[in-house]
């Protein structure tokens, strides 16, 4: 057994050997790649995850964001127990279907009619494919160095350089190397939360866009919220334009049980759901105004925008869905905002005692990391900062806490879930403040502003 990481003697180590042999770099999922091994699980319960090395540690990823409820909540396990024994998957649909959808109808305004698919990243394709339908156009605009999923469209510009920045607004870049250069100029860039340039895109790009893609408190923006300013912003010139609003709360619904558009007074046309609607199986929807959602109506013939997915809607991932959302409501997101605002106080408290700066963002449970000097509030400032030596002591922090007994993720975010309390806010604490001791004893203080 190891308790330290990394370590090659460890049964993770000899994994990702055998890894190799049957995925390209030992890999078949980007993020949970790490160096200079991968981390094998055994089991999770609650909110402690055990490794096969018998490592246990406090899960603050929750498999990036999904397990709100925490890994093998009694609710979620029977009502998957229940509907394995009848059945995973057929070609009718169920009744589970409509229940999932009626429960997350009910949280938002906006959420007249639902159609689900099985990840966040598909959730915003169709809801691009909904938006190019019912306005006839092809362009999008996002904002620059926001996650929206693998979408080719979706990923245009996510991790531009300098080089690529452009001297006035932000110039489109693809992302990896498949992407086909019409389909970069198809996507303009704004930076996240500057209502001037986004003005000035807007209104020169005026009637050209189906959809504003918004993610209303971007992780890889240093985890800020969209202002208010913002927001007004942009809903007023995507409805002069006739540009539909497409608000990505694949993440942020956990914000409040009508996600961030009922927290911060939001109106999108189309939103996009995934991750904690689904009860830790594998989900995606979008939920929208019914006039919007007719694009995915197929009783007249061709749907505008053809939706369908083998596993789309499947009994299992309802049924976690549906155990999921009876749990989320509002006094448990309250308490888990709660929780989420005294672990950024504790991370701010650990850095400072430390001696060493960091900006602790991050909104209700979520929680984001930036060792940078000032607050980032756009990608680029986030990428300045992690140039500047912050994205190496990042990733050195994430090192050092999983020998402290935490789980966290290498960008920076960590989030909660509701088997968590006080104990593991402490544990937090004290892992980040120890990790930090090791840090500036191995001289790796040079790598903070
Ligand atoms: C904001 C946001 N949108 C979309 C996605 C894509 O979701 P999925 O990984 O389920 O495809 C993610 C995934 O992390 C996300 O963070």
């Amino acid at each position: 057994m190891t308790t330290r990481f990394p370590d090659p003697a460890s049964r993770s180590a000899q994994l990702f050997e055998r890894a190799k042999r049957v995925f390209p770099g030992g890999s078949t999922r980007g993020q949970t790649y790490m160096r200079p091994y991968i981390i094998y699980a055994r089991e999770a319960k609650g909110c402690r995850i055990t490794d096969v090395d018998g490592v246990e540690r406090i899960d603050f990823i929750n498999n990036f964001t999904t397990q709100l409820h925490g890994h093998g909540h009694p609710a979620i396990v029977a009502a998957l127990q229940a509907q394995a024994a009848n059945g995973t998957g057929f070609n009718f649909a169920t009744e589970s279907e409509i229940m999932l959808a009626e429960l997350i109808q009910a949280r938002a305004t906006s959420f007249e009619h639902l159609r689900f698919c099985n990840t966040g990243t598909e959730a915003i394709m169709h809801a691009i494919k909904a938006a190019r339908a019912l306005t006839g156009r092809t362009k999008i605009v996002k904002c620059e160095g926001v996650y929206h999923g693998a979408y080719d469209y979706a990923e245009v510009s996510l991790d531009p350089d300098p080089q690529a920045w452009g001297v006035d607004e932000p110039r489109s870049v693809g992302f990896a190397k498949t992407a086909p250069e019409g389909m970069v100029d198809d996507v303009v860039l704004v930076p996240f939360n500057d209502v001037a340039m986004t003005r000035r895109v807007l209104d020169k790009h005026r009637g050209e866009f189906a959809a504003f893609v918004l993610d209303a408190a971007p992780s890889r923006c240093g985890g800020s919220r969209v202002t208010d300013e913002y927001a007004r912003l942009v809903r007023e010139l995507t409805r002069r334009d006739g540009t539909l609003l497409i608000l990505d709360e694949v993440v942020t619904f956990r914000l409040d049980a009508g996600g961030a558009q009922t927290l911060y007074g939001l109106d999108p046309d189309i939103t996009t759901l995934g991750k904690v609607i689904g009860g830790g199986l594998p989900i995606g929807a979008l939920a929208g105004r019914a006039d919007v959602m007719t694009a995915f109506d197929q009783t007249r013939g061709k749907a505008s925008v053809p939706q369908s997915g083998t596993f789309t809607a499947n009994p299992l991932t309802m049924a976690a869905g549906i155990a999921s959302m009876t749990l989320f409501q509002p006094d448990l997101v309250a308490r888990l905002n709660k929780l989420g605002e005294e672990a950024r106080s504790t991370v701010r408290r650990a850095f400072k005692a430390a001696g060493l700066r960091a900006h602790v963002d991050g909104q209700g449970s979520l929680v984001v990391i930036t060792i940078a000097a000032e607050p980032p509030r756009t990608y680029r400032d986030v990428y300045r900062a992690n140039a500047a030596g912050g994205g190496q002591a990042m990733e050195e922090l994430h090192r050092r806490l999983l020998n402290h007994g935490v789980l966290w993720s290498t960008t920076g975010l960590g989030c909660l879930s509701s088997p968590m309390d006080q104990p593991e806010i402490a544990a937090l604490g004290d892992a980040v403040h120890a990790s930090l001791k090791e840090m500036k004893a191995d001289g790796l203080e040079r790598l903070f502003p």
